[in-house]
């Protein structure tokens, strides 16, 4: 995509040059995207279900307490982490200000969320909750999916391309992220006591979700979308600690992980992958790009050292104690709960979610590295990452 601010003509003269510097390369802070539109789960929710949760009186959940967020924001942000998410990462790269939840924002304030909007609810599925609920699956957290999100999209649409010469322009000028979503479809599934063979059934349903949700913000401008797949969720502490001391389960030798889990997380991710291919061949002025959490996150599963991840990266940070510290029954931030003293080195966060340097990791691996296809640097060449945090980090 061309940078704008390089082809600007010489006749030009000073001020509308420099109104041009201060308006147009602003707008496209990076010379690729102008806004970040975010649709998904608790891997991207950057506070929408604790808005919800607040609009509604429910009863308040624990991740709505410290220590979450403690590391970077210093108070509880809805984020399910200790500070920032792979979409935070991402939004200061391209100089865009951290993507602001959608919910609780009404009629022209939106306008606010114009250079980034996020959909994510944590909890959310890429099915609708009535289709999982007439299958046995029953969501305890949210009936946000995938649909409801987009519904909630097109909705705000017109406000947040209010005074830009159209939505397609708006849209086509966004890097919409497209999950990570579907992961809580098979999560809720497992909890509820469905066998892994069933769980098979649901992957082409979810993964035709996601694409049918893509298709409908193609249909609406969008021109380049980021598709995260799942992750290896045989490493998570639930799983771990879920079938311990089952003497029929196989664990991977190089990581400790479920190998079931994982190959069922994979064969997931392959679906999605032959699928955006498809997507590929019959949009080729669109992009797609697939971002492999997975791979990105097996490297520090294979060596956590090599990460800082000194305490290893199958033993969450706060948590209920156990061989994992994640107890179903205590949550992070219960009272009876315990966390750690440095987060920077643990993998894993509450038993479900990554610590903020894990999720760095991902974004440094997925955007600056070789885990997305295509390469992301190949579809934005402007996309250098910005110092986030005054040193340079190295994974
Ligand atoms: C989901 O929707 C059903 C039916 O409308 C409702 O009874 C239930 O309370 C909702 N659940 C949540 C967690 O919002
Ligand atoms: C993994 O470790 C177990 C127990 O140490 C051993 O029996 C098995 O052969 C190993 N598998 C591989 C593939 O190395
Ligand atoms: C989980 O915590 C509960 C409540 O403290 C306790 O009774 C139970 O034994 C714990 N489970 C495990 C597996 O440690």
């Amino acid at each position: 995509m061309a940078n704008p601010c390089s082809s600007m003509p010489s006749s030009f003269v000073t001020f509308i040059i420099i109104f041009q510097v201060l308006c147009t390369c602003t707008m496209y802070a990076n010379g690729c995207y102008t806004s970040i539109i975010s649709f998904g789960d608790s891997l991207a929710d950057t506070g929408n279900l604790k808005q919800i949760y607040y609009n509604t009186n429910q009863q308040s959940l624990h991740f709505f307490y410290p220590p979450y967020g403690e590391t970077f924001f210093h108070t509880p942000t809805g984020r399910c982490s200790n500070g920032r998410l792979v979409i935070d990462f991402i939004a200061e790269s391209i100089r865009l200000p951290l993507v602001r939840p959608f919910v609780g924002v009404k009629g022209r304030h939106m306008m606010a969320l114009r250079r980034g909007v996020n959909y994510a609810v944590a909890g959310a599925t890429a099915l609708d909750s009535s289709f999982l609920a007439a299958n046995g699956v029953v969501n305890p957290m949210t009936n946000s999916s995938l649909r409801v999100q987009l519904g909630w999209f097109k909705r705000s649409l017109p406000m947040l391309c209010a005074n830009v010469p159209d939505c397609k322009h708006f849209l086509g000028h966004s890097l919409v992220l497209m999950g990570e979503i579907g992961g809580n479809d098979y999560n809720h599934a497992l909890l509820a006591g469905k066998s892994i063979d069933e769980l098979e059934t649901y992957v082409p349903l979810v993964v035709e979700a996601i694409i049918s949700a893509v298709n409908e913000v193609i249909e609406l401008g969008a021109k380049s979308l980021l598709i995260p797949g799942n992750l290896p969720i045989g490493c998570s502490p639930v799983y771990l600690t879920m079938y311990y001391g089952f003497d029929n389960v196989e664990y991977d030798n190089s990581t400790g992980c479920i190998t079931r889990l994982n190959k069922f997380a994979e064969y997931h991710n392959e679906l999605l992958k032959i699928e955006l291919s498809k997507m590929r061949e019959s949009h080729p002025d669109i992009s797609f790009i697939y971002a492999d959490y997975y791979n990105a996150a097996m490297q520090f599963f294979r060596s956590p050292n090599k990460y800082g991840f000194t305490n290893g990266a199958l033993k969450a940070c706060c948590g209920g104690g156990g061989p994992f510290n994640y107890n179903v029954s205590v949550a992070c931030a219960d009272s009876s709960s315990n966390v750690c003293v440095q987060p920077d080195t643990y993998a894993n966060w509450d038993g479900l979610h990554l610590t903020e340097a894990a999720y760095k990791v991902i974004y440094k691996s997925v955007f600056e590295g070789p885990y997305a296809i295509p390469q992301f640097q190949s579809v934005c060449p402007a996309f250098i990452r910005q110092d986030i945090d005054g040193k340079s980090s190295s994974i």
